[in-house]
């Protein structure tokens, strides 16, 4: 029995070192994003004072300072390499800005980002695809996420911008720059029990969403009859749709497992998930 409880707690001793000897996946070389770009990623994601900012593969921290210097943000960035985090955490005591910003060496893919407001990234195009699953999983719905040069496959951007700039071309041998922003949707695939404006409906309605990421469509239930939905838009955790052959447009706030909106900005409707 001894034996057996042992070998049990050898065997899960083992089992945690490999975990921490695997090596880090590398998810891109060092290469600075140019100034302007930063300052692009930031006014299009339109960070502001009240933003928590996560930089994945943070570099010299430029991304991270910035943000906490011109736009008035707080944040960290996450970064392999030891001689960039002292550099950057040196950078954020000599500009002042070491009470709000941050550098930690760790592994991106293993740090919880779960506070962010919005995340920026200069990653490899593979490795910009591998976190898709984390950001879904931690990031809170409306977290705006920012990628320089490679996107999201299959994940309407909220923006895009490309453009050209000559600082580039030592960088990626060519001029053209892209910049993505999306925005986290709430999770909204399901069955809903609505309760509408009695013009709409005046037995309980039934709301069938489907969902993948950003697009939405479905159907209402009303009065037994189906009614499909028509230009769906989910942008964070607002979602607008109106009904197929009716007037109206319904907007509403999804707060996990509810729904609170309006029809027209005057009659409330609501819907709870799994009705
Ligand atoms: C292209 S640079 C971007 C630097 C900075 N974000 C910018 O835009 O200026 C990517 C950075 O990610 C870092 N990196 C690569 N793999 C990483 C990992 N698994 N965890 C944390 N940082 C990583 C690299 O060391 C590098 O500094």
């Amino acid at each position: 029995m001894i034996r057996f409880l042992l070998s049990g707690i050898v065997f899960c001793a083992l089992q945690a070192v490999a975990a921490d000897v695997q090596p880090v996946k590398n998810a891109g070389p060092y290469v600075p994003s140019p100034q302007s770009v930063v300052s692009d990623m930031l006014r299009y994601a339109d960070v502001g004072p009240g933003d928590f900012l996560v930089d994945l593969g943070s570099g010299d921290g430029r991304i991270v300072l910035t943000a906490a210097k011109v736009f008035g943000a707080r944040g960290f960035g996450v970064e392999i390499k030891d001689e960039l985090v002292k550099r950057a955490n040196e950078a954020a005591k000599l500009e002042g800005l070491a009470e709000r910003v941050e550098f930690i060496k760790a592994d991106l893919f293993k740090t919880d980002i779960s506070q962010a407001t919005v995340i920026t990234m200069y990653l490899l195009p593979d490795t910009v695809n591998l976190l898709k699953e984390k950001f879904l999983a931690e990031l809170r719905p409306g977290t705006r996420i920012v990628s320089h040069d490679y996107p999201l496959t299959g994940w309407i951007p909220e923006k895009y911008v490309q453009m050209e700039l000559e600082d580039k071309v030592q960088i990626s041998g060519v001029t053209t720059t892209l910049i993505y922003l999306y925005v986290v949707p709430a999770k909204v695939q399901g069955q809903w029990k609505a309760s509408m404006p009695p013009a709409v409906s005046r037995a309980p309605a039934t709301l069938l969403l489907k969902q993948q990421l950003t697009r939405v469509s479905g159907s209402a239930r009303l009065d037994g009859r189906d009614i499909p939905l028509e230009d769906v838009r989910l942008r964070g955790d607002r979602i607008t749709f109106k009904l197929a052959g009716r007037k109206g447009e319904f907007s509403g706030q999804i707060k996990g497992r509810s729904i609170e909106g309006m029809l027209d900005g005057k009659t409330p409707w609501s819907a709870t998930l799994g009705g």
